[in-house]
């Protein structure tokens, strides 16, 4: 298995470009099945994420073509000749639960693994069944997969979340716009994702409206066609990228960077004594002279602060001055980076969902551990504030979410290479 080797010191200057969203593509891809035209994704991400989703949909008969160099994906599901989606599939990526809905939705019946839990949660997927239920669907849990039927096709419906779910207001949303009738949905999630995903949709005809707010009301429309759409840039990779020199120093500008993605994470980054400012190409970052100052962080659904990057701000906070209070409300396991970073000589008590770190002078390389996406790359981000070597192992997870890390960060002058392993 690979592992990244970080020389911690060097204060950064320059360019990071910022890629299209994973978890935009990963519901814009299952968009392709709602159509029997061509829908076709511009900005994507290379991700190992983004080639496990294409495995899976070319599994159901659609057709998906990476063009240069995999920022287009030209997909075209035109016949779709299975409708279930395979377990050795769905356990490499929970994302794949998102063709239960479109698939529904076009061919009125699909066979889905349960994607099962993963190292930061028990993430079930109820909300997303009852929200196809109560549209029509009937719901059959069996050997691990769920059957799911609407000979009749789906009809539109009240649906009110119990709680904001961003994959399950994805998979009923898409799911929605075929149905007869109107649907809206109360309690709805509004990450930009989900905005992303309308906008794609209603290019494609659908006609939606309140994306972004917690009520989303669709009409549903007998067929929808092709588009053409770019991938929303990806604001857990721009939020990263903002807290390499607020860790390491110095002034980074991410391009294609967008305030209004990252406006609640920007806001305590500037609590924190960064300086964030908009720019024609996207956000300049640069940490102001002398120590940042530890800061209280609470995850919540957008437009919280994201818990995709609590694992991220943990690390800057590590080396603040003051003792930080970081809750994490979204998912039950999400500190596994801590005694990671702990290895690293950061001081951080963790009690059920509340981390308290007491901000150290200087973290110490060691070898640490990726435990999952997020926790990967915020090793990383300690590394190079480290002294001494870090290396990062199992850093597959990182592949799945971070495109070109090495070069990216190597680009504006950190020590950093991976080391091919056994
Ligand atoms: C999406 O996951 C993202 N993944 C996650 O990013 C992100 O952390 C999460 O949203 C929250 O923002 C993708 O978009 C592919 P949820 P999702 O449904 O949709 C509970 C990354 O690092 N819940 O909003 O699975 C759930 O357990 C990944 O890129 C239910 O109880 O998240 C969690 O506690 C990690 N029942 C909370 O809701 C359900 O049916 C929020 O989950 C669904 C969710």
């Amino acid at each position: 298995m690979d592992s990244i080797l970080v020389r911690g010191g060097a204060e950064l200057s320059g360019d990071i470009p910022i890629a299209g969203a994973k978890n935009a593509c990963l519901t814009l891809m299952p968009a392709t099945l709602l159509s029997e035209e061509p829908l076709t994704l511009t900005n994507a991400p290379r991700l190992s994420d983004i080639r496990t989703m294409t495995e899976l949909l070319a599994s159901l008969g659609a057709e998906v073509t990476q063009l240069q160099d995999g920022q287009v994906l030209a997909m075209s599901s035109h016949d779709i000749h299975n409708r279930t989606a395979d377990y050795d599939i769905v356990r490499k990526m929970r994302a794949s639960i998102l063709v239960l809905g479109p698939l529904l939705a076009r061919c009125g019946e699909a066979k889905v693994s349960l994607p099962g839990g993963c190292a930061i949660g028990a993430r079930p997927v109820d909300l997303h069944l009852r929200g196809l239920e109560a549209l029509g669907a009937r719901l059959d849990l069996k050997d691990g997969y769920v059957h799911a039927s609407a000979p009749g096709g789906l009809k539109g419906a009240e649906i009110a979340f119990p709680l904001v779910s961003v994959g399950a207001t994805e998979n009923v949303l898409m799911a929605a716009v075929l149905a007869k009738g109107t649907t809206v949905l109360r309690n709805a999630a509004r990450e930009p994702e989900i905005v992303d995903l309308a906008h794609c949709l209603r290019k494609m005809g659908a006609r939606i409206e309140g994306e972004g707010t917690p009520d989303i009301t669709v009409e549903g429309v007998d067929r929808l066609h092709g588009a053409t759409h770019p991938v929303v840039p990806d604001r857990i990779e721009l939020g990263t990228y903002m807290l390499a020199p607020a860790i390491a120093g110095g002034t980074v500008e991410c391009l294609g960077g967008r305030l209004d993605l990252v406006a609640a994470f920007a806001e305590k980054l500037a609590e924190a004594g960064i300086d964030v400012e908009e720019t024609p190409r996207g956000l300049k970052v640069a940490r102001r002279n002398g120590r940042v100052r530890a800061v209280d962080v609470e995850t919540a659904p957008f437009p919280g602060f994201p818990t995709d990057l609590q694992a991220q701000m943990m690390a800057l906070m590590c080396t603040a001055e003051g003792v930080s209070v970081l809750e994490e409300t979204i998912f039950e396991n999400r500190f596994m980076h801590a005694p990671e970073l702990m290895r690293m000589g950061a001081d951080i008590d963790v009690a059920g969902g509340t981390a308290t770190v007491t901000g150290v002078g200087r973290l110490k390389g060691a070898p640490v551990m990726a435990t999952d996406l997020r926790a990967s790359v915020s090793l990383i981000l300690a590394g190079l504030a480290a002294e001494g070597e870090t290396r990062v192992n199992r850093v597959y997870h990182l592949d799945r979410g971070y495109e070109h890390v090495v070069r990216k960060l190597s680009g504006v002058g950190a020590s950093i290479e991976r080391v091919h392993g056994e």
